[in-house]
């Protein structure tokens, strides 16, 4: 059986499918590492951002890589680990442009099936009910206001150091939001057969009870 997560920037869709991964001992695949993985590459070789083909080149001549290390994802691009400088501000803006090209989502939705064809996958994205793995047995749609979401962005920046300005992240998350729906190609939305899981004000724990019910549900009915 597989599941999938879809929903906006900062919903707490890694933590949660990850969560929810572990307690069904099933695999976390975080298919938004990909696209930032890719984002990181172009900015390292100073490629123009706005240069479709040059961006899709760089993927279909370089490896990305999901690996599993002391119960935790890496992220590799080729053989560097790119697993923390994936998480910047600039990689998060520059992957939501990348992920808009035709030409680069053709060639992750291979590499993503290929990495659920073990089955048993937790996976998580903006597209994965809807394009990716339309036959998932469950469909979760995780959000929560822009407010809500950036404050928690807010306290795990700050968690690690960081101070932020929280008007600025919200205004960030937005603008990735924006883009993330307008897009031509595969565009988030909700997939008819998702269920919508509103995560303001439920803390992490009750969220993945929420799901873990969903899916036992979905398994006893299967
Ligand atoms: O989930 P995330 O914030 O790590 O994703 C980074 C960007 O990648 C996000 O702006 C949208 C894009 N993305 C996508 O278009 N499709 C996916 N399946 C996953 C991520």
């Amino acid at each position: 059986m597989n599941i999938a997560i879809d929903g906006p920037a900062g919903a707490g869709k890694s933590t949660v499918a990850q969560r929810v991964a572990r307690q069904l001992e099933y695999v976390y695949i975080d298919t938004g590492a990909m696209y930032r993985a890719l984002a990181w590459a172009v900015l390292q070789k100073q490629l123009p951002i706005s240069d479709e083909n040059a961006v899709s080149e760089l993927l279909k001549n370089n490896k990305i890589g999901l690996v599993r290390q002391a119960g935790q994802q890496r992220v590799f691009w080729n053989e560097i680990d790119v697993t923390d400088q994936i998480r910047s501000p600039e990689v998060s803006q520059s992957a939501s442009i990348v992920a808009s090209y035709g030409s680069v989502r053709e060639q992750m939705l291979v590499l993503q099936r290929e990495l659920a064809k073990q089955g048993n996958v937790v996976m998580d994205g903006r597209d994965i009910g809807t394009h990716v793995l339309p036959d998932a047995k469950v469909k979760i749609f995780l959000t929560a206001s822009s407010r809500e979401r950036a404050e928690r962005r807010w306290r795990e920046l700050r968690e690690k150091g960081t101070e932020t300005d929280l008007a600025e992240l919200q205004k960030e998350i937005e603008e990735r939001d924006r883009r993330d729906t307008q897009r031509e190609v595969a565009p988030l939305r909700q997939a008819d057969d998702a269920v919508l899981v509103d995560t303001t004000g439920m803390t992490i724990d009750q969220v993945v009870d929420h799901i873990l019910q969903i899916c036992e549900r979905t398994g006893e009915s299967a």
